[in-house]
């Protein structure tokens, strides 16, 4: 469809267009639902005896032009067992009936009910963002439509709720959310040659709006601080490299932020170590981790969180020119560190060493996490339901594998070791940029680990959850947005007010 009017109202039987509700895995319906399904209720157990179904969680039971409800068709979605439903079941639910609403436009409504009662406000929030993500499509540079393809129309959809106002005051903290994934969904979309580091960082500055500080460091300015290696990844490149740093500060004045970093290569070649040709396109989706830390930015700004949030980007395109950086070049780092070049296609290690560096030794955060597309070591490791994690700080560690566990973005904890970390050393610089064949996600890591300091930090590497990941009832597109509701979520169980 080409839009979703999402609103919310009261439980009552629709008029006309498509009716959603609820079932359980005994095909129990909610009182609501009961009442607005009126006489068709009796028909249900012999419809879903003919179909084979038994309302297990996001199973589905059409029932075209039912018998006395003015609607073209019912669907019944059927939820599993309903007690201990998370906002990742409620957000999958609403994914999940936002995939039956019709491509041709009209009126919808769901009935956000279930058998032990109207669902929460929360709740409700939860399954609208999911109808809301659902509907995503990056469609902006299509042109044509296919003589076969139905024409695109809006859908009104009506979320039927046992209280509006509450349902809709919920909804706007979670909408907050929700265009915080589209956005990020929509940067790592975008192709290189309309998204380069210059543009990424107006993109960003849009977050001004929301009342976030934005600052753009140029390259002069990142010449006078010393980031040798950010810069030596962009200056094959003729787009120039830029660092954004978003602030919120929705906390307590002077209170230490949290601090998030993405690598933003907006674009990878490998540089001079260049990549194979196939899927290189994939290459625009470099930096998903920048992507992520701006639509955090934006969710936190948007429904006012009350915390100090630094979000900064380190932003370059990595490619093969006169002018490249080479294998065996050893660079100097912020911090004052040297790497030798084996490898440039290692190249967002080298950004985030700066970046880490800097948002370490300028904002003093209580935590630093970067977000990174850093390796394919870690698909090899993970495949792509969970990020790889990486951190010194067992506290971190907990936290953000049950943030995970509650939102379906799921990490798995790696590990950090000496042992690994000797792999890097160099015998003319203090470390080298890749560390061999084995354990290629680790020793990534451990360079990352050299920038930190004593600060708590996280590593995420997202190369197997950001993009080309598997599609489900919440993402139909290429790029997931993932980790915006991961840490949003970590943010608000632990760090607000
Ligand atoms: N951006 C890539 C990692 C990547 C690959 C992300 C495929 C998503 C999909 C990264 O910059 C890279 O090239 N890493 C190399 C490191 C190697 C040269 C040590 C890799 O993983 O092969
Ligand atoms: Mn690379
Ligand atoms: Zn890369």
């Amino acid at each position: 469809m080409a839009d979703l009017k999402l609103g919310f109202g009261p439980f009552r039987a629709p008029s006309e267009g498509i009716l959603v509700v609820f079932c359980d895995d005994s095909l129990n319906i909610g009182a609501a639902t009961r009442k607005i399904l009126g006489k068709v209720v009796d028909s249900l157990s012999k419809a879903a005896a003919a179909e084979h179904f038994t309302g297990k969680s996001g199973a589905v039971l059409d029932i075209v032009l039912p018998a006395d409800l003015n609607v073209s068709r019912l669907t019944v979605i059927g939820t599993g067992k309903t007690n201990g439903l998370k906002s990742k079941d409620f957000l999958k639910l609403g994914g999940a009936a936002a995939g039956k609403l019709p491509r041709a436009g009209g009126d919808a409504m769901v009935v956000a009910d279930l058998p032990d009662g109207p669902m929460s406000a929360d709740a409700v929030a939860d399954l609208a963002a999911g109808a809301k993500l659902r509907t995503y499509k990056f469609e902006r540079y299509k042109t044509k439509q296919k003589d076969d393809e139905e024409k695109q129309g809006s859908v009104d959809l009506t979320i039927a709720v046992a209280h509006p106002p509450t349902a809709t005051r919920s909804w706007r903290s979670r909408e907050a959310l929700a265009d915080g994934v589209t956005l990020a969904r929509d940067l790592i979309n975008e192709p290189a040659n309309v998204l380069y580091p210059e543009e990424f960082a107006r993109r960003a500055a849009r977050l001004r709006k929301l009342d976030v500080v934005v600052d753009v460091l140029d390259v002069r300015a990142m010449k006078r601080l010393g980031m040798g290696a950010l810069l030596a990844v962009g200056q094959g490149s003729m787009h120039e490299s830029r660092v954004v740093v978003m602030r919120w500060n929705g906390g307590k004045r002077g209170a230490p932020p949290v601090a998030f970093i993405g690598k933003g290569v907006c674009f990878d070649t490998g540089g001079v170590s260049i990549k194979q040709a196939s899927g290189m396109e994939d290459m625009k989706g470099d930096m998903a981790g920048a992507a992520c830390v701006v639509g955090l930015m934006h969710a936190l700004a948007a429904r006012h969180a009350k915390v100090n949030a630094v979000g900064a980007i380190g932003l370059v395109e990595n490619m093969p020119d006169g002018n490249s950086y080479r294998p065996g070049d050893i660079l100097k780092s912020m911090s004052g560190q040297t790497i030798e070049v084996i490898n440039t296609d290692a190249e967002g290690r080298l950004v985030l060493a700066d970046v880490l560096h800097y948002v370490n030794t300028k904002h003093k955060p209580k935590f630093m996490i970067d977000l990174a597309t850093l390796t394919g070591a870690i698909m090899v490791a993970l495949g792509h339901e969970h990020a790889g994690l990486f951190t010194n700080n067992d506290e971190l560690s907990s936290r953000l594998l049950a943030a995970g566990e509650a939102t379906g973005e799921r990490v798995w904890r790696m590990p950090l070791a000496p042992e690994y970390d000797k792999l890097i050393d160099s015998k003319v610089a203090d470390m080298k940029n890749t560390g061999g064949r084995h354990g290629g996600a680790i020793t990534a890591a451990q360079l990352l680990a050299r920038f930190v300091g004593k600060t708590p930090w996280a590593h995420l590497d997202i190369a197997g959850t950001a993009m080309a990941s598997p599609q489900n009832e919440i993402n139909k597109s290429w790029s997931s947005g993932w980790g915006v509701r991961l840490l949003d979520h970590l943010v608000a169980e632990h760090y607000e007010g």
